[in-house]
């Protein structure tokens, strides 16, 4: 298995049921889990509890947990398929998308995911890569990941006091100057991407107004009348909040709706985002009308989904960010390769709640049942010659529990 998020552990979980079947965990991080520890906000305990669960699959014996060990870099494929039957990619899709717009390379101007990353503890996360001095953010996107920044940007230090948090980061946010956070949508509130439970957890801040533009909640109805019930719960909850006058809290939450960005305004850093209108038109298109405004911010925050990264030696989608695949075997030039799976958010795509990855790794490992009477076996057998190859060349190997 390469990669330990949920996408893994759930497919080593399914391989597990299996008798005589031996499986190795690999992670390029020292502690396993992927987004489960390094995504999931902070301020959902419950949602992080779910690590230990997936902590249970580590400790069954017949799967063994090697971090440290990245694949395409410590590791290559070919050495891969010479320790192992089969190899399942589960390693996600953990980098965040740009705006592409002129001035997004302006100091300021982040992907929500260096954000989150550096909430969450990540390593790759420079302790230092957010001060937070910033009054005016501007999230551009209205999914769940801008939902989870945007909280945790509104809540005071007293609302976050029960939260665990890396030493580094709580005391970053507790002198967080932000006053005002602008949440961005492209589209209309009935396309938001966002699920109701979530979005009303934003009116539940109790150190941030939530401010809505009635107007803005108009539009975007599909032509039968007829959105998805969560697209209306959303609007249901938005036009609640458009009715309430601000408390005077210390912070505001402004969710706009049609407006995209057209550039990160600012010369030595973000001072602003440059935003178009735009309407849907009937075919579903959505075009920019003209008229255009400006946010002040200090910060930009890219929540405009993830994508995935090629491995080397593995086939990749570069226009869809997936390892192309049917039912998770792996396609080189339209050809299933023996022994070859992928799970999860490098599979399908970066979309999908933590439950949704149970099922798609249940697929591919029911791939591979099916397949591995007819899988080559791999030369090397004993499990302990890979640890030691790995040692030999440096790679400083980890296990899980600790
Ligand atoms: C910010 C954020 C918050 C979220 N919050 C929630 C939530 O509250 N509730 C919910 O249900 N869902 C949430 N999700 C969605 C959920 O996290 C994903 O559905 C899930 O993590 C995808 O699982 P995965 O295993 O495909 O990828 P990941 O969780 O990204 O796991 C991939 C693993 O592969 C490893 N890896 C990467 N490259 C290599 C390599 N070359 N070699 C070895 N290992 C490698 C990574 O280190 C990582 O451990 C959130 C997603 C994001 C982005
Ligand atoms: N609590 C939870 O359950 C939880 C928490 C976090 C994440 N997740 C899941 O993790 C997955 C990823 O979440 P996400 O929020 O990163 O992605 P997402 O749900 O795909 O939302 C991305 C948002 O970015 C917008 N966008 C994309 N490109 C844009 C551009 N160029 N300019 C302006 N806006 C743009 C999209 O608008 P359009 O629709 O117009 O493209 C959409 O509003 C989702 O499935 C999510 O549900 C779940």
């Amino acid at each position: 298995m390469v990669g330990s998020g949920p996408a893994g552990i759930y497919a080593a979980e399914a391989l597990a049921r299996n008798p005589d079947t031996m499986i190795d965990v690999l992670d390029r991080l020292e502690q396993p889990f992927g987004l489960v520890r390094y995504g999931v906000a902070p301020d959902h305990p419950k949602i992080k509890s779910i690590a230990a669960s997936l902590q249970q699959v580590v400790e069954d014996p017949a799967v063994r947990f090697l971090g440290g060990v990245g694949v395409g870099t410590a590791l290559t494929l070919t050495e891969l398929h010479r320790h192992y039957d089969a190899v399942i990619f589960a390693y996600g899709s953990a980098v965040g998308r740009r705006l592409g717009v002129p001035g997004d390379d302006l100091p300021g101007s982040f992907a929500a995911s260096d954000f989150v990353a550096w909430y969450c503890g990540h390593p790759d996360a420079p302790i230092d890569a957010f001060t937070l001095a910033a009054r005016s953010v501007a999230v551009v996107g209205v999914g769940n990941v801008a939902l989870d920044v945007a909280r945790m940007l509104a809540k005071s230090d007293a609302e976050l006091r029960e939260v665990d948090l890396p030493d580094h980061v709580r005391r970053v946010l507790a002198a967080n100057a932000v006053e005002d956070v602008h949440l961005i949508g492209r589209r209309g509130p009935l396309q938001a991407r966002f699920t109701t439970k979530e979005l009303r957890e934003l009116g539940e801040v109790a150190n941030a107004d939530v401010i809505v533009d009635p107007d803005e909640l108009k539009g975007g109805e599909p032509d039968t009348g007829e959105a998805a019930p969560v697209a209306r719960r959303n609007l249901d909850v938005l036009r609640e909040w458009a009715e309430r006058s601000p408390q005077g809290r210390p912070r505001r939450i402004h969710v706009r709706f049609w407006w995209q960005p057209l550039k990160v305004v600012g010369t030595a850093a973000v001072a602003g985002l440059d935003l178009e209108r735009t309407r849907l038109e009937p075919d579903g298109v959505l075009t920019g009308t003209g008229e255009t405004t400006t946010v002040e911010a200090q910060m930009v925050l890219a929540s405009v989904g993830y994508r995935g990264l090629p491995l080397p030696g593995l086939p990749f989608d570069s226009e869809r960010g997936v390892v192309p695949n049917i039912d998770g075997r792996v396609l080189r030039d339209g050809q299933v390769v023996p022994g070859e799976y992928v799970a999860g958010w490098i599979k399908r795509g970066p979309t999908g709640i933590i439950g949704t990855n149970k099922r798609d790794a249940r697929e591919t490992v029911q791939a591979l049942l099916s397949d591995a009477p007819t899988l080559p076996r791999a030369p090397v057998r004993d499990p302990g010659v890979l640890p030691a190859e790995l040692a030999e060349r440096g790679v400083r190997l980890t296990s899980w529990p600790a």
